[in-house]
């Protein structure tokens, strides 16, 4: 072939694969307008934040392979930002979403366009607003089916239905982060845990806020459980119905059939159940599962699994009781981790784990500490003794930086943040001693830790009981990593790794690390930018548990960042 004709049939090809690519990925836009709502519960009506009025806001359902193009416009005071929770971003960092981290908050009057695109990854996700405490009430399912002409790899069910698990609290949620932000004290607790944002009917003034979910015998129901409560783990079950587990945080799981489930604030959960019993109404409940001391909302939430076929309805059989669930006890640590340790990949011929990292190029341990600071002079301080609160992995309690992270990388500026977050504890002490109760007076500030692209990575997160000990739902973004190992008491490089599950670990974005144990986690740094490392329990975000993990980019096509869009806001 001569140089003309070559470069005449590449041009051609290029074509073709531009025509190609643009008609087999479909576009799926959204408009999200972040506004106020008047929302009744509990007989206490408030102004809500809410995206386009509804909550729990709106479903986005896509198919995987889509593009997907989200319009946020903010029409409230405060700022604020959308995040697509675990959906991977592959180069596309700038529509992640967390506030100072992959952007800056969208203002007043503005808005900004999420655009990505999902691949290999289908299931259910979730998003929720990523600035203060703003997702108490803004957040959503993000439900992305395979393809067509892929099937689940489970007897297909009669219908799908959404379960939302969220709080409500009578105040405004921004005015009690800020009194946490001046004072440093805990958390008022909610005034109700929600399913589909309604309480249900145990609490007063609530009884017609019940979410109901008519069945028929004999069919088939996937529940696809989110958990965005800000601030609490639950146990979930539904009287005398068993459930099977057949994906946690969008990856398909060896199903595995049980009475309840564990889920923590940012993880999902797909379960199938089968209405098989006595036609009748049965509760579908959640109440919390309770590592800590410090006080929390120790109510429950219900709903109705309503046979409404043959014969039952719920206006002709008001008087017929409900059967009450069989949940765990709120502090039931063996259930939770005999719940967790059931967990494992599907690891089938269609959906394999052999890309569990086996060799590792960069090993982290990091520890997990809650901590307490003297008052400054002067002050007034709501912590335990008259202290502050503070959080803190590795010593290190993050400080928000006043830009995006990831538009001063992108650009190299300094001052920001810096890379020094350290791979090690600072000291070695025994981490999980029951007597522990000094203080490690962290450092305050913005540092990350940075690794090369496509990096084996080992993160072991390691509880402390400094201050108190308790369970932390670890989340990463830009990212699903194998949750390889867990324990309790610390971690043995050694012995622990030895017996590390490389087969068939969980495929998760966010884990439960055991109250006063560890867990161990593995990835492919094959994702460029910076990604953040937080507890999704909101209040210990607010305190500081918080770093990041920066991917540099690698040589080679495909292997960067693209650049930021046009619309990014500024700070
Ligand atoms: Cu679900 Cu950093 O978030």
């Amino acid at each position: 072939m001569d140089n003309l004709s070559y470069l005449l049939s590449s041009f051609v090809l290029v074509f073709f694969w531009l025509i190609s690519s643009a008609s087999t990925a479909n576009t799926k836009f959204f408009h999200f307008n972040v506004q106020y709502a008047n929302i009744t519960r509990l007989c206490h009506s408030k102004s809500l934040l809410t995206v386009n009025g509804q909550y729990p806001g709106p479903n986005i359902a896509i198919t995987e392979g889509d593009n997907v193009v989200i319009k946020v416009s903010n029409h409230v005071k405060s700022n604020t930002t959308l995040h697509w929770h675990g959906i991977r971003q592959i180069r596309t960092a700038w529509a992640d979403g967390p506030a100072y981290v992959t952007q800056c908050p969208i203002q007043r009057g503005h808005s900004y366009t999420y655009k990505f695109r999902v691949t290999k990854q289908r299931g259910t996700l979730w998003w929720h607003a990523h600035i203060s405490w703003q997702r108490a009430s803004v957040h959503g399912a993000f439900i992305i089916y395979p393809k067509k002409t892929i099937p689940y790899p489970f007897p297909k069910p009669d219908l799908e239905v959404p379960i939302i698990f969220g709080e409500w609290w009578n105040e405004d949620v921004e005015g009690i982060e800020k009194d946490i932000i001046q004072y440093g004290g805990g958390p008022n607790v909610s005034e109700a845990y929600t399913i589909n944002g309604l309480p249900g009917s145990l609490y007063p003034c609530s009884n017609k806020d019940t979410f109901v979910q008519k069945v028929e015998s004999g069919k088939t129901y996937l529940l696809r459980l989110i958990n965005a409560a800000l601030n609490d783990e639950l146990f979930f079950a539904i009287a005398n119905h068993t459930m099977t587990v057949v994906e946690i945080d969008a990856s398909y799981t060896k199903p595995f059939t049980t009475e309840a489930v564990m889920i923590t604030p940012g993880q999902t959960m797909n379960v199938l159940v089968t209405a098989n019993q006595r036609p009748a109404k049965y509760h579908v409940a959640a109440c919390p599962y309770v590592t800590s001391k410090a006080p929390f909302d120790e109510t429950r939430t219900t709903a109705l699994w309503l046979y409404s076929k043959p014969s039952l309805s719920i206006d002709g059989n008001q008087d017929e009781p409900v059967v009450t669930e069989n949940l765990p006890v709120m502090r039931d640590t063996a259930y939770a981790t005999k719940f967790t340790a059931s967990l494992r990949s599907l690891n089938s011929r269609d959906y394999p784990s052999n890309d569990v990292p086996k060799k590792i190029d960069r090993e982290f341990l990091f520890t997990i500490s809650l901590g307490l600071q003297d008052c400054p002079r002067g002050k007034i301080c709501k912590g335990y003794y008259g202290g502050r609160f503070s959080a803190s992995m590795n010593n290190q309690s993050f400080v928000r930086p006043l830009m995006a992270m990831l538009q001063a990388a992108y650009y190299n500026m300094s001052g920001v943040f810096s890379k020094d977050f350290p791979a090690q504890p600072p000291r070695k002490f025994n981490y999980t001693d029951n007597l522990l109760s000094m203080n490690m007076n962290p450092q305050f500030g913005s540092r990350i830790a940075v690794v090369n692209f496509n990096d084996n990575v080992e993160i072991v997160l390691q509880d402390t009981s400094l201050l108190s000990f308790e369970n932390h739902p670890i989340h990463l973004h830009g990212f699903n990593f194998y949750v390889v190992g867990n324990g309790f008491g610390n971690f043995d490089p050694e012995k622990d790794r030895a017996a590390f599950n490389l087969v068939d670990p969980p495929l998760r974005n966010t884990v439960a690390v055991p109250s006063a144990g560890w867990t161990a986690l593995r990835f492919k740094a094959d994702n460029p930018g910076v990604w953040f490392l937080h507890c999704h329990l909101e209040i210990h975000t607010t305190w500081g548990l918080a770093t990041a993990i920066m991917v540099e980019n690698g040589p080679g096509p495909g292997q960067s960042i693209l650049p930021p869009p046009n619309d990014l806001p500024p700070c």
